[in-house]
C-alpha cells in the first residue's frame, strides 16, 4: 500500500528507532540504562489516583463527553493559571482541554496552515513542531537558538528574512532541550514580534514548574491573547504523562476556529480523567517543592556523570533535562552517545536530534531514580579504568 505524499516529509522518530536497538542490546543481555526519555517515573498525588477511582466508580459517568471539556475541569484551569501564573481566563471560552498538549500542536497547525504557508520553529526544539508543519503541506522554517544568542530567538536576524507567508511562529520556554527559562522580557520581545507581524505564537509551556521557582505564562504578557495560543500540560508537573492530560488557552476566538477542526477528530475525554486532573491542579506549593527536590538530587548526579564526560553545562537550566556540550575530542553528540551507549549501556540522547543547533551536545533526562544515574556513573568509570 502506498502511503500519502505528506507521510514523506516525516521520519520515524528517532527514539523509536533507538529504541528498537536498545531492545536489541536488552535481549543480548546488557541491561541498558536509559537516560533518554523523558516520562516522569514518579506517581501522580495519591489523592489525585483517589479521585479517579471514585468517580469511576459512578455509573454515569462512562459516556461521551462534551468537545469542551467538563466546566468544573476548566474551572480548575483557570483557578490555577490565575493561582500560578497571574493570568485571568475565562473558563466557558478561554480553555480547550487536550489530551496532553501533543495534540494541540497537530490541531493548530491543520487550523492555520495550508500548502505554501511557513511558520517558524526552534533549532533546536521539540521534533514535533516540524514534523506536524509538515504533514499540512506548510513549510517548517527554522530560527536558531544558540549560546551566542542565549538560547533565544534573534528577531533582528528573522526580519530579514520574507516573513510574508509566515503565519505561525513556535516557542517554547522553559525550554526543551536547552533548559533556557522563560523570563518577561524574552516573552515581550516575542509578543512585540507577533503584534508587528501579525503572525500568531504558540507558546508551548509544559516545563514551567520543574526545577523553576516561578512559572511563567506568555499570555501574562498584555495582548498576548490576541496573538498567542498557550499549550500546557499535567504530564510534567504532576506526573501525568500517561493520562494525556492538557489544555489550550486563548483568546475566545482562536479556541472556536481551533474547536472546529478537533471536535472532528475526537468525542470528548473520559469524565473520572478530568475529576481528577482538576483535583491535581489544586495541589499546592507543597507539591511542587517535593517533587523538585527529588530532581535537585538527581540533577547533583546528571553533573557528576557530565563531569566523568568532559561536557560543560549551564547550572541556570530549568526543566526536566540537563543539556551539555560535549567535549572537543568528539566530532558531536551523536558520536558521543554512541560511545556512552555501546561501551557503557547507557543511552544518552544526541542533541542533533533536536535540529543542528544541537550537534555538539548531549541531553540527559531528569526521570529515573537516583540508582539508575549511580548505575551509570559507575559504568562510566568502569570504562575509564579499562
Ligand atoms: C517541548 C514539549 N512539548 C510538548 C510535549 C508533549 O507533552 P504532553 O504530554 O502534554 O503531550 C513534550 C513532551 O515531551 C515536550 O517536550
Amino acid at each position: 500500500m502506498q502511503v500519502a505524499k505528506r507521510l514523506q516529509a516525516v521520519e520515524e522518530y528517532y527514539f523509536s528507532k533507538k529504541l528498537r536497538e536498545i531492545d536489541e542490546m536488552n535481549k543480548q543481555g546488557k541491561n541498558v540504562i536509559n537516560l533518554g526519555i523523558g516520562s516522569p517515573d514518579l506517581p501522580p498525588h495519591p489523592e489525585v489516583i483517589k479521585v479517579l477511582n471514585e468517580v469511576s466508580a459512578q455509573p454515569e459517568v462512562h459516556g461521551y463527553q462534551s468537545y469542551k471539556g467538563l466546566p468544573l475541569f476548566r474551572e480548575a484551569v483557570a483557578g490555577w493559571y490565575k493561582k500560578w501564573y497571574d493570568v485571568e481566563l475565562d473558563p466557558a471560552t478561554e480553555i480547550l482541554p487536550l489530551m496532553g498538549s501533543k495534540e494541540g500542536i497537530m490541531h493548530i497547525c491543520m487550523t492555520y496552515l495550508d500548502e505554501g504557508d511557513v511558520a517558524l520553529v526552534p533549532n533546536p526544539g521539540y521534533p514535533t513542531y516540524a514534523s506536524n508543519i509538515k504533514l499540512t503541506g506548510a513549510e517548517a522554517r527554522p530560527y536558531n537558538l544558540n549560546e551566542a544568542n542565549n538560547w533565544s530567538p534573534d528577531f533582528e536576524e528573522i526580519e530579514q528574512q520574507d516573513l510574508s507567508k509566515v503565519k505561525l511562529l513556535f516557542v517554547n520556554y522553559t525550554q526543551m532541550p536547552t533548559g533556557k527559562a522563560a523570563s518577561t522580557a524574552l516573552f515581550e520581545k516575542i509578543i512585540a514580534f507577533a503584534q508587528k507581524h501579525a503572525i500568531l505564537v504558540v507558546h508551548d509551556n509544559p516545563y514551567s514548574f520543574i526545577l523553576n521557582e516561578k512559572p511563567l505564562s506568555l499570555l501574562s504578557i498584555p495582548g498576548a491573547k490576541e496573538v498567542a495560543v498557550e499549550l500546557n500540560s499535567l504530564s510534567k508537573s504532576h506526573n501525568m504523562a500517561g493520562w494525556r492530560m492538557g489544555m489550550m488557552l486563548a483568546g475566545r476566538q482562536r479556541i472556536d476556529e481551533i474547536l472546529r477542526f478537533k471536535s472532528n477528530m475526537d468525542s470528548g475525554m473520559f469524565a473520572p480523567l478530568q475529576h481528577a486532573a482538576a483535583r491535581a491542579l489544586t495541589l499546592g506549593k507543597e507539591w511542587h517543592e517535593e517533587l523538585n527536590k527529588i530532581y535537585e538530587s538527581r540533577r547533583e548526579k546528571v553533573y557528576e556523570l557530565l563531569n566523568l564526560l568532559g561536557c560543560s553545562y549551564d547550572k541556570t537550566q530549568t526543566g526536566l533535562f540537563i543539556w551539555a556540550k560535549v567535549p572537543g575530542e568528539y566530532a558531536d553528540g551523536y558520536q558521543l552517545a554512541d560511545d556512552v551507549l555501546y561501551k557503557s549501556n547507557v543511552f544518552i540522547t544526541p542533541g542533533g536530534i533536536f535540529g543542528s543547533e544541537g550537534n555538539n551536545y548531549i541531553r540527559i533526562s531528569l526521570c529515573g531514580n537516583q540508582q539508575r544515574f549511580e548505575d551509570s556513573i559507575a559504568r562510566l568509570k568502569n570504562v575509564n579504568k579499562e
